[in-house]
């Protein structure tokens, strides 16, 4: 294992009625922005349980509605201007990983006097950042316990994703019952997000980690065994819990631990695809991992060999490690197909007229894939095998 910090500063209030501590966590008297999407949280009556709260402290309400899913710099820059504005004390974030990620970017972005596509980009540190707190409505990205966030600028067609320690919300509450309403596309990527994240992580090459590949294992494992029930019943409390806990575990920086972090190209490419075609994230990542994955294990099967044995229960009995490696990844692309993913880009329309910008913008920072350190050319063959 590596040396490695834990430090998770985010307040996690997780069951059913969780909203209720809204009121005894915040201050009577606040100025509070809250932002949320496309309106989602006004049919399924969660809006109504936040401003119950809210009211109780007598809070200064403010509203910033209509983030979009991929959150655009346009949305952040509009509550950067609310919070200066109005001086707002504290930004309540309700919705899913793009309310959260607004959420972020306008935090760093109302105590810096620039644009905060500086703080984005990293052109300028990020100092200080105004406190905020998330109730969360769909369980996908981790971003309601991580200090990651990602920001599409639609001008110039750049999907980022940035963070810093001064972006974890303050707390999370999470209901999984304000989960219910997610339609089934949208649980779909979720459960692929997700499993995308323990992914990820999976794939280091950090030495002696029994115990986190084991844990990344039991939640993949998990989620292949919850996300098809959960589908065949969307307002199912009990799958709605576990894959609401498998979500948030596997992007808090719990499996991270000892280790060197993990892969994380096939999100790069990921986010240079939405950032040119506006995909949902997780629809994206369907088509991508298992490409990725053949490609990795042309060079080095080990790792999916491991993954195929332990998370898909493939025997290796007779069969030299390619072969087994292959067997996992077909395993991972049949259990999304069997959920309704996409697996091909051309399910959205895309084929390979803009592979030359998808490759430059995966560049857009350097250093893509650890695990297996990309270059232009590996890019272009997953995107190819992705067609
Ligand atoms: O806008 P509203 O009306 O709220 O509708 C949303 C949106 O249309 C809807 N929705 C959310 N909760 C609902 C609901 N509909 C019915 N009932 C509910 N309870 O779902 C749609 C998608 O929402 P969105 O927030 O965009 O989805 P998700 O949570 O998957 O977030 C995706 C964004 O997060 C980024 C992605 O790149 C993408 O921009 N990511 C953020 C990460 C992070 N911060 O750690 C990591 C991820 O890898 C990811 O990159
Ligand atoms: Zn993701």
């Amino acid at each position: 294992m590596n040396t490695f910090l834990q430090y998770n500063p985010t307040k996690l209030y997780f069951g059913k009625g969780q909203i209720e501590q809204v009121s005894t966590i915040l201050e009577k008297g606040l100025k509070v922005l809250v932002v949320y999407g496309g309106g989602s949280i006004q049919r399924n009556g969660v809006y109504d349980d936040v401003m119950k709260e809210l009211k109780k402290i007598e809070a200064n309400i403010f509203e910033l509605s209509g983030v979009e899913p991929n959150p655009r710099l346009t949305t952040v820059r509009k509550g950067v201007d609310i919070c200066k504005t109005e001086g707002i004390d504290f930004i309540l974030a309700v919705g899913g990983g793009s309310v959260i990620d607004c959420t972020k970017a306008i935090s760093a972005g109302a105590k810096f006097d620039g644009d905060a596509w500086e703080l984005i980009t990293g052109k300028a540190p990020i100092e200080s950042a105004l406190p905020f707190g998330t109730v969360l409505t769909l369980a996908a990205t981790g971003s309601e316990m991580n200090s990651v966030s990602v920001i599409t600028n639609w001008e110039t067609k750049d999907k980022l994703g940035w963070g810093s320690p001064l972006v974890f919300p303050t707390f999370s509450i999470l209901d999984p019952s304000y989960t219910f309403s997610v339609p089934r596309d949208q649980t779909v990527y979720g459960i692929v997000d997700s499993m995308s994240h323990a992914l990820e992580h999976y794939f280091h090459r950090t030495e002696n980690t029994p115990m986190i590949d084991g844990f990344i294992e039991s939640l993949l494992r998990t989620a292949i065994a919850t996300g098809p029930k959960l589908l065949e019943d969307l307002e199912s409390f009990e799958h709605r819990e576990t894959m609401m806990y498998i979500s948030t575990t596997a992007f808090n920086g719990t499996l991270m631990n000892g280790t060197d972090g993990g892969d994380w190209a096939t999100h790069r490419i990921e986010h240079a695809i939405s950032a040119v075609y506006d995909i949902p994230h997780g629809g994206g990542l369907a088509i991508l991992f298992p490409n990725w994955l053949e490609h990795v294990l042309l060079e080095d099967p080990s790792r999916v060999k491991k993954l195929a044995v332990n998370v898909f229960g493939i025997s290796p009995e007779g069969k030299d490690d390619t072969e087994v490696a292959k067997e996992g990844a077909k395993a991972l692309r049949d259990f999304w197909n069997s959920l309704g993913a996409p697996s091909t880009l051309r399910d959205y329309d895309i084929d390979d007229q803009e592979f030359a910008a998808i490759v430059e913008k995966t560049f857009i920072k350097p250093g893509v894939g650890t695990y297996k350190e990309m270059d232009h050319e590996s890019v272009r063959d997953i995107l190819k095998r992705s067609l």
